[in-house]
């Protein structure tokens, strides 16, 4: 299994001055007090106990409210929730307990780096499906009609995309689900940024008529409410599937930290208005960035969510790998190769606007200064 590329690019980062990165997938805010404060408190009334395998109960229930209220999704916290250490956590045991040897997985690519090394470790053979900015990054019912012909078991579908920043409409996702009940398959959609949809209404994908009982679907708080250092995600589905990932996080997590269980609790009860203002500050961004870099020559496409663009670079005539070496040495500006998300994102960067609007302004005049020097 190789090495994630995001690392091995970043390791040639480590020890140099002056830096400015855009290449980190994290929020470059800090968790809203509240939610600090509630962790606080959490320690100073003592709870530093382990919680239930599944989670704290009062964490689950909120969790299936929230889904309620937001989404009409009715999940019961006892047998269909599951409170895991991040979505990393969550994937990881949905495709355990899924995967028999063999077993095929769907899997759009350019992807997020974990789906296929993931998918290998646990014995199944990830068939990649290509995306490119024709159809938006988007996979369509043909691509999946046309790779099913080696017979996958599921689907790994994320929106908005990392590292794209494609997402779908109630329309397109329809057309999708339509497909995974004709070729009988399991969807694991990752939806870890929802709450990052500019465009139109983010919708779940076990919403779908008739897609509740297939599909695995996973949020965290790591990127609505900026807590990715405090490892909390979870895993909603049917009763079966949750106690069987439940059996595998049980030997191996135990639980996930009571103490950002119960900050999660507060996200949910008082972080809306930190979401909504944080959202509104991507959106400037991501308005910035698009237009920078088309003007400056690097074709991009809208990203309709997340916090990355995905730009082509094949005008330069550059690799990704050595335009981000160069870019780097030369202006000291750290942007991700579009390959460190699989061979289909050559020719392509990811750019993550999870920075300020200042630094992403001086980025750009160092990045121009690049691409002219390129002519
Ligand atoms: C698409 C996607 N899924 C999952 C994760 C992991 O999230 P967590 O911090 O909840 O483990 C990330 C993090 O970058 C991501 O981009």
């Amino acid at each position: 299994m190789p090495p994630s590329g995001i690392r091995v690019f970043f390791d040639l980062v480590l020890g140099m001055k002056d830096v400015i990165s855009l290449g980190v997938g994290e929020p470059d805010f800090i968790t809203p007090w509240n939610i600090r404060e509630r962790a606080i408190y959490a320690i100073e009334e003592g709870h530093t106990s382990y919680t239930s395998n599944k989670g704290l109960i009062e964490l689950r229930r909120d969790i299936s409210k929230y889904l309620k209220q937001r989404y009409g999704l009715d999940y019961d916290p006892e047998e269909e929730v599951l409170v895991t250490v991040g979505v990393s956590e969550a994937f990881d045991l949905s495709l355990r307990a899924l995967i028999e040897r063999g077993d095929g997985v769907l899997i759009p690519e350019p992807s997020y780096v974990s789906y296929g090394p993931i998918t290998m470790l646990c014995g199944g053979k990830p068939i990649y499906m290509r995306t490119s900015p024709d159809n938006g990054f988007k996979v369509t019912p043909k691509d999946i009609a046309a790779y099913c012909d080696k017979n996958p078991k599921l689907m790994i579908l994320n929106y908005p995309n990392n590292p794209t920043g494609a997402s779908y409409s109630k329309k397109e996702l329809r057309a999708i689900a339509a497909e995974i009940v004709r070729h009988d398959l399991v969807m694991i959609s990752d939806e870890i940024y929802c709450d990052l949809t500019y465009d139109f209404d983010h919708t779940p994908f076990a919403t779908l008529p008739g897609m509740k009982e297939r599909t695995i679907y996973l949020n965290g708080f790591s990127k609505s409410f900026a807590m990715t250092g405090w490892r909390i995600g979870y895993a909603c589905g049917p009763a079966n599937l949750i106690s069987g990932m439940t059996k595998i996080h049980q030997y191996t997590m135990l639980c996930a930290s009571i103490i950002s269980q119960m900050a999660a609790q507060e996200a949910l009860k008082s972080g809306e208005r930190s979401v909504q203002e944080m959202k509104r500050e991507y959106a400037r961004r991501r308005e910035f960035v698009v237009s920078r870099l088309n003007e400056i020559g690097l074709t991009c496409h809208r990203p309709e969510g997340a916090f990355y663009a995905f730009p082509s670079i094949r005008k330069t005539g550059l690799s990704s790998m050595d335009f981000a070496r160069e870019l780097l040495k030369k202006e000291k500006v750290a942007v991700v190769p579009g390959t460190a998300f699989g061979s289909l994102g050559e020719g392509y960067l990811r750019i993550s606007y999870a920075s300020s609007y200042d630094r992403l302004k001086e980025a750009f005049v160092r990045m121009e200064r690049f691409v002219k020097s390129l002519r």
